[in-house]
């Protein structure tokens, strides 16, 4: 994948203006409605998804938990930096209105916890590899303190062949791998954060990679 080396010179320059996604949830997103019934097993009424893009994930979730009976309600908080994938999604995702989206990254999880915010759960899939080493480590401290009942990251992580894992870009382990995608050891910047699946995404070849990764608060 090519980009502009010249004006795109950090992960947050690249990642705030491409890979707008659509709003429609497709065939390809069966992993999406996996991901949302593990985290309605914590009975959440709150959930934050940090990088949600146009907030896919968090439109899976609200259709499972329409499915579950009426009456059901949550709260699903996005927030992502990329402003035309929240437009995108604030456009498209209005109705029935659990899902509130917000333009803001890392910076606005300062504010949330001096407010003193609280998630019952709180998920990122494909966000922290797209960020480098210390603000990857920074910002899962941060949801670490938001999060009250679980911390669910699907992430991708490269390993040599003794099961170590190799830090760095993964940029060369697949020719569509988009740019600033990154291999992080999340388990040692967090303590009680485990690896508990091989959590394949897609069918694309990068799709292999992604893990899941639990920190349960009870
Ligand atoms: C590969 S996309 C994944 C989107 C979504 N989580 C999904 O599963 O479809 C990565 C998203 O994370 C967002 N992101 C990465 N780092 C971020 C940060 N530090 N603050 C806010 N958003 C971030 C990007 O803007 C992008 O929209």
């Amino acid at each position: 994948m090519t980009f502009n080396l010249l004006t795109e010179k950090t992960p947050k320059d690249y990642w705030s203006k491409n890979h707008i996604q659509s709003h429609r949830l497709g065939e390809e997103d069966d992993w999406r409605f996996k991901l949302g019934s593990m985290i309605l097993q914590y009975e959440p009424k709150k959930v934050l998804e940090f990088g949600c893009n146009t907030g896919r994930n968090l439109k899976a979730l609200e259709e499972l938990v329409i499915q579950d009976g009426v009456g059901n309600w949550m709260d699903l908080y996005g927030i992502d930096q990329n402003e035309e994938a929240i437009r995108n999604g604030k456009k498209n995702y209005v109705f029935p209105g659990m899902i509130h989206l917000t333009i803001a990254d890392e910076k606005y999880l300062d504010i949330l916890i001096k407010g003193k915010s609280h998630f019952d759960v709180i998920f990122t899939v494909s966000v922290l590899d797209h960020n480098y080493r210390d603000d990857a480590e920074k910002i899962l401290q941060k949801l670490d303190a938001l999060a009250s009942k679980a911390l669910i990251l699907v992430e991708p992580q490269h390993y040599d062949h003794t099961g170590l894992v190799i830090e760095g870009s993964m940029e060369h382990l697949s020719e569509d791998m988009a740019p600033y995608t990154f291999s992080w050891d999340y388990e040692m910047m967090l303590p009680g954060l485990e690896k508990t699946e091989h959590f394949p995404i897609g069918t694309r070849d990068w799709g292999k990679y992604y893990h899941l990764f639990k920190k349960e608060k009870e």
